[in-house]
């Protein structure tokens, strides 16, 4: 497969050369996307289940999760990343399942910020272990730091994790992460329409003036574990009205180009939220994101039904060049939109097809 070069105002532009392809010139895929981020899931287990994730029901005691032979190493991890730097990842964000349920994290963020090209690296955590191990992470190199908290009510939250953890225990990981030195941190919520969208301008009001970023997340049909409808997503139109009602926002410019989450300030200058819309108002058409699983496979869409396998081709023997020509032609192929052609989907009778799970790819 062909790849494909971006004009970067150098002369760089034009047919590939062999030798500059993967180096000199900006990797984009068929829509002109180039390859920015990547999110990594360390493990598919989880001390969590909840309910539009990984349910208690299916996920009990006798689910077997990948055998550890088939989990990436971090040294292996630390080598794709290195392969794909040099390709136009700059920003790592590490996901799971629960990532801080993998043993020595913070060797790994150590050996990724070694990486020459890695700029960004980002954790999303459910919390539950922060008070352990948050100090660790930041001394090895973490940069930032997303923790998952969908209320403040305390039995909509215990019935959102499956009853594993409460409210005050995840504000003991965010106090955790505060004291040791962690920025503003990222606070998601995932809105589910009759579950917990009655208890977020409590949570609104707890974060405004922190410097903590809250945001809410239309709830979406990722995975094919949850009985997702389209009735269960409040639309960011109407989130936007029921924080305003009580607590005055006006929009903002996003950071940079692709942000994920819309931005909304307080107009009394007590901080922002953000709101991220797949569903309401679909944001591929910047897509930067790939994907790598627990077991190695490369992902282009958060709704993909599957991967390359690029744990096998490194095992193999596969070099760092065969591995970056891998990683590119995978890439210069992407065509990926799932947000953006979800209705028609749907209206196909293709919504339900068969798909990754979120624990194995990362949010
Ligand atoms: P930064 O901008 O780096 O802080 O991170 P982010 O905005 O990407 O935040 P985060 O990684 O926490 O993503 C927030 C949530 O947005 C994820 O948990 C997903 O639910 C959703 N999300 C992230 N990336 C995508 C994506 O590519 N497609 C869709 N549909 N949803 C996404
Ligand atoms: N819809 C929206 N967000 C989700 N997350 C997990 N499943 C879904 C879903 N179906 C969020 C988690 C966490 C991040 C990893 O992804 O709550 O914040
Ligand atoms: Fe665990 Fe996050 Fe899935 Fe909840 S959403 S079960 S915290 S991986
Ligand atoms: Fe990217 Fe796929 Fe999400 Fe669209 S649906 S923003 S292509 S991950």
């Amino acid at each position: 497969m062909k790849t494909r070069v971006e004009d970067r105002g150098d002369g760089s532009s034009g047919a590939p050369r062999a030798d500059t392809l993967l180096t000199d010139t900006l990797l984009t895929d068929t829509l002109g996307r180039p390859l920015r981020d990547l999110r990594i899931s360390v493990t598919d287990r989880c001390n969590f289940r909840c309910d539009y994730c990984m349910p208690a029901e299916i996920f009990g005691d006798a689910y077997e999760f990948l055998p550890r032979a088939d989990i990436l190493t971090f040294e292996e991890i630390e080598r794709l990343v290195g392969v794909m730097a040099p390709l136009g990842v700059r920003k790592v964000r590490i996901t799971g399942g629960e990532p801080l349920l993998r043993h020595g994290l913070h060797h790994l963020v150590q050996g990724l910020d070694a990486i020459e090209g890695i700029d960004d690296i980002a954790l999303t955590t459910n919390a539950s272990l922060l008070e352990r191990m948050a100090g660790q992470l930041l001394r090895a190199g973490l940069t930032r730091m997303t923790v998952s908290l969908d209320s403040l009510d305390p039995d909509v939250f215990l019935a959102m994790n499956g009853g594993r953890l409460t409210v005050q225990e995840v504000f003991e990981g965010i106090a955790t992460a505060e004291r040791v030195g962690f920025g503003p941190l990222k606070i998601n919520c995932v809105v589910q329409k009759g579950v917990n969208d009655h208890t977020l301008l409590d949570l609104a009001r707890h974060f405004k003036g922190t410097g903590h970023i809250l945001r809410f997340i239309e709830y979406m049909d990722v995975g094919t574990r949850n009985d997702w409808d389209l009735s269960q997503v409040l639309p960011a139109a109407e989130l936007v009205r029921l924080i305003a009602a009580e607590l005055p926002i006006e929009p903002v410019d996003p950071n940079y180009t692709g942000e994920v989450a819309r931005r909304w300030r307080y107009k009394d200058g007590e901080g922002e939220i953000g709101i991220i819309t797949s569903v309401s108002q679909p944001f591929c058409r910047d897509c930067s994101r790939a994907r790598l699983t627990t077991d190695g496979q490369l992902v282009t869409c958060l709704f993909a039904s599957g991967g390359t396998d690029l744990r096998g081709p490194l095992r193999q023997g596969a070099s760092d060049g065969e591995l970056r020509e891998l990683v590119a032609s995978v890439w210069g192929g992407r065509t990926d939109r799932y947000s953006e052609e979800r209705t028609a989907r749907m209206a196909e009778g293709k919504g339900k097809r068969e798909r990754l799970e979120m624990y194995q790819i990362g949010g």
